[in-house]
């Protein structure tokens, strides 16, 4: 294999640029980070001090007229993913490309139909499909350990995590929704991962939009992108989401809130089988609940969790070198893009879907 690093250039320095990207690609050998790149220059210019990308550019256009780049990674928010990854494509680039893909499944697959044209890789953030307790579950089930999987229940919810109120993330013409495409494509994009090629059939979902309804009046104690917060801005996402999805092997239903009048979060994935059960913490371990030698048994394994993000980062670039497909490939998540689209559509037209 060549061994020259992949030259990429980093689109979009914010938070997940921060906390997860740049030091994963700071860890790897087979990069160089030529371009840190966002609109706010500063941001561009602290990640490249930081994680030592060679220059600073607010044009991503530099980057995508630049030979040298082999690879970009677009870490903008949602609305900007599907503009800069299709121009990126078509100047001949590969592409890492952070979830949601971008606001809605159409756009989704004009995203996939040019990768496909132009013979280059794009990828998709979802980097749970790189966590230890994933892949372990996923290779449990498909060895039968859990037996027929009938049902999967999941809920993400937090008390008061409405994020940047008001600016993008509340926006639906930006972000395409609120938390079902936020958190939720995490956890549904992992499940429909786990299970391992399902047929979706139905969905059904109610959505709500209720916590800040009157902005100002929201009560909250900290804020996860507060510098995009806009209090005259807009509100028109579901801060609280409810679902239910038949599909050819397990059913799944789903609850998530951004907020909540409930001081509680709870992170978790219950497989439920007929021969074992399993409550899978995210981003955590998991617990197997079987019976074992005629009585009950919980087995809570314990594991090293290697960097999710390092990982999925490495297998991107290994991957513009081989041209694999790897099982974060655009192609193997437009399921869960479709998904969202049609849980949303039900929530909007208030009844059952057929897909
Ligand atoms: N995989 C995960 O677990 C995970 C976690 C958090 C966020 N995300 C995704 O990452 C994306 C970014 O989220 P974030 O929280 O880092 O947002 P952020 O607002 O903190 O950062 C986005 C940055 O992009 C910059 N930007 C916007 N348009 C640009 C353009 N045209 N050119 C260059 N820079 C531009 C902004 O100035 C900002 O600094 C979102 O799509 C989000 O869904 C994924």
């Amino acid at each position: 294999m060549n061994n020259k690093p992949v030259t990429v250039a980093v689109i979009g320095c914010g938070r997940i640029a921060n906390n997860a990207h740049f030091p994963a690609l700071s860890k790897l050998d087979n990069v160089r980070i030529k371009y840190a790149c966002d609109l706010i220059v500063e941001k561009a210019q602290d990640k490249a001090d930081r994680f030592g990308a060679e220059q600073v550019i607010t044009d991503y256009r530099t980057a995508l007229n630049d030979p040298e780049v082999d690879a970009v990674f677009v870490l903008t928010p949602n609305y900007a993913h599907y503009t800069i990854t299709m121009d990126a494509l078509r100047a001949g680039k590969h592409v890492f490309c952070e979830k949601p893909i971008t606001v809605n499944y159409a756009l989704s697959c004009e995203m996939a139909q040019e990768a496909k044209k132009q013979g280059k890789l794009l990828n998709i953030g979802v980097c749970n499909r790189y966590h230890k307790t994933v892949e372990t579950l996923e290779e449990m089930v498909r060895n039968g350990e859990l037996g027929n999987i009938y049902h999967v229940y999941c809920s993400f919810r937090s008390y008061r995590s409405i994020p940047g109120l008001g600016g993008a993330f509340t926006t639906k013409a930006q972000s395409g929704g609120g938390v079902l495409i936020d958190w939720g494509i995490h956890y549904l994009d992992l499940i429909l991962y786990i299970l391992g090629g399902v047929s979706l059939k139905t969905v059904t979902c109610d959505a709500y939009c209720e916590m800040a309804k009157d902005m100002k009046s929201y009560v909250y104690k900290g804020m996860w992108a507060e510098d995009t917060k806009d209090l005259n801005g807009t509100n028109d996402v579901d801060d609280y989401i409810a679902g239910h999805i038949r599909t050819d092997k397990a059913s799944i239903s789903f609850n998530g809130a951004w907020a909540q009048n409930i001081n509680k979060d709870e992170w978790f994935i219950d497989f439920l089988g007929d021969k074992a059960g399993v409550r899978m913490n995210y981003g955590e371990y998991f617990t197997l609940y079987t019976i074992k030698d005629g009585d009950y048994a919980e087995v809570s394994p314990r594991y090293e969790i290697p960097d999710m993000y390092a990982r999925e980062d490495d297998a991107f670039l290994r991957a513009t070198l081989t041209g694999e497909h790897t099982k974060t490939h655009i192609d193997n998540i437009l399921e869960s893009a479709k998904l969202l689209d049609y849980l949303y559509r039900s929530a909007e037209q208030k009844r059952e879907i057929a897909l």
